[in-house]
């Protein structure tokens, strides 16, 4: 399995893949993107033997960053909608992946990062990771599931002030309210996924796959929500907000919003 932003390494029927961009804080982009839908939705299927992935970022600061803010410039509200809907699209297919899928989170998981974690089955984090939803800093809302999964593990109220706010939460913090499920020290993050798979792959493996489609089946009447998202996150892209919110990024700034 070759990949131009992701390392894999495959043992004992664990994938280890790891998004290998830290320069940029392993920020999804398309190149990114493109190489976890092949991964998801081709290569790992075939993998024989599968049990378990484990999903990590390298370098020491971030899980990931969120989508590539550098990607942003010249986004109509058209590109708005289709780079929602692909995200959706892929992050579906990791949350309906037949075997275990476990984000190890040792540093920033912002934006479409805590997107990305959240579409996982499960979230060890590193005492060093933080999560959080900063899109309203660009004038955006988030587009890759944030709005509905976030409800479903930290509950609406606190979904809302993560969302407005754009605070991010340290790891004790996302462990208390039910974002991850572990905390680590620093280092320890995969070591901890893989220990955890090595446990459910003594299980049924039927078992494990139908458990997984079951329980998100749960969640299936919250479909709404995903499209109102692609929607309301293309609207946001057409405002002059967006504009400023990803110009003052890349300009090392601060934002000045208008409200238009
Ligand atoms: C592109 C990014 C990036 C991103 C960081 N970098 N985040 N590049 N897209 N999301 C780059 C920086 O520009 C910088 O590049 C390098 O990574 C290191 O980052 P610094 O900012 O210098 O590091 P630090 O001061 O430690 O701050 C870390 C940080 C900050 C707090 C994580 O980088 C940050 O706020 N990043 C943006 C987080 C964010 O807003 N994410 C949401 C994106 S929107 P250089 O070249 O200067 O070294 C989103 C929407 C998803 O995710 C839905 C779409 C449909």
């Amino acid at each position: 399995m070759e990949y131009k932003n992701l390392l894999t390494t495959y043992k004992d029927g664990i994938l280890v893949v790891t998004i290998n961009r830290p320069k940029a804080l392993n920020a999804l982009n398309k190149q990114t993107l493109s190489d976890l839908r092949q991964l998801f939705e081709k290569d790992a299927l075939n993998l024989e033997g599968l049990r378990g992935v484990v999903l990590t970022g390298a370098g020491e600061k971030a899980f990931v960053a969120g989508a590539d803010i550098t990607e942003f410039n010249g986004l109509d509200a058209q590109g708005g909608l289709d780079m929602a809907q692909n995200g959706h699209d892929i992050f579906f297919s990791i949350e309906r992946f037949h075997v275990p899928v476990i984000a190890a989170v040792g540093g920033y998981a912002l934006g479409g990062g805590c997107e990305l974690a959240m579409a996982c089955h499960i979230r060890v984090a590193s005492d060093k990771a933080l999560f959080g939803q900063p899109e309203v800093n660009l004038g955006l809302i988030p587009g890759y599931g944030g709005t509905q999964r976030l409800i479903q593990y930290i509950g609406k109220g606190r979904a809302l002030e993560l969302l407005m706010t754009a605070d991010m939460i340290d790891a004790q913090k996302a462990l208390d309210w039910g974002l991850a499920n572990h905390v680590v020290p620093h280092g320890e993050e995969i070591e901890k996924a893989i220990e955890i798979l090595k446990k459910i792959a003594k299980k049924a493996p039927l078992a494990i796959s139908k458990t997984i489609a079951t329980v998100n089946a749960y969640f299936d009447k919250e479909h709404d929500g995903f499209k109102q998202e692609v929607l309301q996150f293309a609207q946001t892209v057409k405002t002059e907000d967006f504009k400023e919110g990803a110009a003052a990024f890349l300009e090392k700034r601060k934002a000045v919003f208008q409200g238009k």
